[in-house]
C-alpha cells in the first residue's frame, strides 16, 4: 500500500493548482453572480493539456493516469465547481466512453478534437421523465438504409449549449422496454438544438441545457458500441464519472475548509481569536477528518479504475460520502464565519450552493446507496416477489 502521489501526479496537481489560483479563483464570484460560462478559460486549460489529462498522447491527450485527472478536477473545483463539472463531463462522460467503446475509426475521428480542447463534450442521457430510472428513456433512433434517424429530447445536459460532440442515448428497439433497447451514439452540435438554458441554485459558471433532436440523420458509423448495448456504455461511463463528481465535492469542501480556517485565525471575539475556542476547533477538526476520509475513498476508487479493476461500488461509495460530506462541511464553514458566511463578501455561501448538486447528478445519493446495497446483497433480493401481508387481496 502506497499513499504517496508519484512525481508526475504531483506535477500535474501543481500545474492545475497554479492555473486555478491565478485564472479561476479570482473570477469565480463574478462568473457565479453573472451566471457566465467562461469560454475564454478553456483554451488555456487546453494549452496545458488539462482538457485531455488522462487521454493517451496518440489520441491528442496528455497521457497521464486517471488519478492525475482526478487531482486536476479537485483543484479546478476548489476554485470553481462550475469549471470542475465542465471538465468532468467533457472528459469522463464524453471523451473516455468513445475511447473505451469506439472503433479505431471513431477514436481517430472523435477523440483528438476533444482531448486537445478544440471541442467540448456533453453526455446526453437524462430526459424529462427519465432521471434516476435512466433505462426508461424515450428518445428513439430508427434505422433507414445506411443511416439512423434520431428524434426526441434531453434535459439538464451539462455543456449542452457549448458542446461540439455529444455522447447521446436513444432507444433503437421500440419493442423492448427498459435498459435492453437502448443504444449509444456520437453526435455533433449540428444534430441537436438547444431549447432552454436552466437557471440553477449554483454551478452558475457551467451551462445546463435542454435539447431537442428533430429527425437528425446520422451515418451508421455514429453508433458507439453494439446496437442495444448502450445502457452498459452509460453505466460503465457513470462508474468513472462518479469518481470525478466525488473529486469535485472534495475540492469544494477543501475550499470551504481553507476559508473557515483562515477566518478563524483572524476573527476576534470576546478578546481572542475564535480559533482559540474549542467550539470552533472541533468544527475544524471534524472538517479536516471528513475531508481526509473522502479523499482516501476518492483516490482509492480512481486507483482501482486506472488499474483496470472493478470500481462500481467503490466509485459509488466515494461519491456518496464525498458529496454528503461537502454539503455538511460547507454548511459548517458558513457557521464558522457566522453572519459573514451568509453574505457574498466571502465565497463560502457559493461553496454551499455548489456542493448540493453533487448529491444529485451522476446518480443521486439514493441511487449510490442502491448500487452499494445491490453489491452487498446480490441480485436475488431484486427478483424475490414482494410478500403481501395476510388478508390483502390482489
Ligand atoms: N457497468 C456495466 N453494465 C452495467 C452496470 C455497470 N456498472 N450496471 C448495470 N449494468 C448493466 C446490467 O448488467 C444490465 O445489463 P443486461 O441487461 O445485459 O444484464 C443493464 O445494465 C441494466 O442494469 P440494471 O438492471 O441494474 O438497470 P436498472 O434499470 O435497475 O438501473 C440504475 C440501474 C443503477 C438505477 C441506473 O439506472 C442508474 O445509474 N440511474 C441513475 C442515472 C444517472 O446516474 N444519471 C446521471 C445523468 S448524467 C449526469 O448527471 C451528468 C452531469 O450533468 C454531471
Amino acid at each position: 500500500m502506497d499513499f504517496e502521489l508519484t512525481a508526475d501526479q504531483r506535477e500535474i496537481q501543481a500545474l492545475a493548482r497554479e492555473l486555478a489560483d491565478t485564472e479561476i479563483a479570482p473570477n469565480a464570484s463574478a462568473w457565479d453572480r453573472d451566471q457566465r460560462f467562461p469560454a475564454e478559460l478553456f483554451p488555456k486549460l487546453a494549452e496545458l493539456g488539462l482538457m485531455g489529462v488522462c487521454v493517451p498522447e496518440e489520441h491528442g491527450g496528455a497521457g497521464a493516469d486517471f488519478l492525475s485527472y482526478i487531482l486536476v478536477l479537485e483543484e479546478l473545483s476548489r476554485a470553481d465547481a462550475g469549471v470542475g463539472v465542465t471538465v468532468a463531463v467533457h472528459t469522463s462522460a464524453t471523451t473516455l466512453p468513445i475511447l473505451s467503446f469506439g472503433t479505431d475509426e471513431q477514436k481517430t475521428r472523435f477523440v483528438p478534437p476533444l482531448a486537445r480542447g478544440e471541442q467540448i463534450g456533453a453526455f446526453a442521457l437524462t430526459e424529462s421523465s427519465s432521471g434516476s430510472d435512466a433505462g426508461s428513456l424515450r428518445t428513439r433512433a430508427e434505422p433507414d438504409g445506411d443511416e439512423w434517424i434520431l428524434t426526441g429530447d434531453k434535459q439538464w445536459i451539462t455543456n449542452g449549449s457549448v458542446a461540439g460532440t455529444f455522447v447521446l442515448f436513444a432507444r433503437t428497439d421500440p419493442a423492448t422496454e427498459g435498459a435492453r433497447g437502448v443504444s449509444c451514439f456520437v453526435l455533433g452540435d449540428e444534430h441537436v438544438r438547444v431549447t432552454r438554458e436552466e437557471e440553477k441554485l449554483g454551478l452558475n459558471s457551467s451551462t445546463t441545457s435542454d435539447l431537442v433532436i428533430e429527425g437528425a440523420r446520422v451515418g451508421r458509423d455514429r453508433l458507439l458500441h453494439e446496437e442495444g448495448r448502450g445502457f452498459r456504455v452509460a453505466m460503465a461511463t457513470l462508474d468513472g464519472g462518479r469518481i470525478g463528481i466525488a473529486a469535485q465535492a472534495l475540492g469544494i469542501a477543501q475550499a470551504a475548509f481553507d476559508v473557515a480556517r483562515s477566518y478563524a485565525l483572524e476573527r476576534e471575539q470576546f478578546g481572542r481569536r475564535i480559533a482559540g475556542f474549542q467550539a470552533i476547533q472541533w468544527k475544524l477538526a471534524d472538517m479536516a477528518t471528513e475531508i481526509d476520509a473522502a479523499r482516501l475513498l476518492v483516490y482509492r476508487a480512481a486507483w482501482l479504475k486506472q488499474q483496470g479493476l472493478p470500481h462500481t461500488t467503490e466509485g459509488a461509495k466515494a461519491k456518496l460520502f464525498a458529496s454528503e460530506m461537502a454539503r455538511r462541511q460547507t454548511a459548517e464553514a458558513i457557521q464558522v464565519l457566522g453572519g459573514y458566511g451568509y453574505t457574498k463578501e466571502f465565497p463560502v455561501e457559493r461553496y454551499y450552493r455548489d456542493a448540493k448538486i453533487t448529491e444529485i447528478y451522476e446518480g443521486t445519493s439514493e441511487i449510490q446507496r442502491l448500487v452499494i446495497a445491490r453489491a452487498i446483497l446480490g441480485k436475488q433480493l431484486r427478483e424475490e416477489p414482494v410478500a403481501r401481508p395476510q388478508g390483502t387481496h390482489s
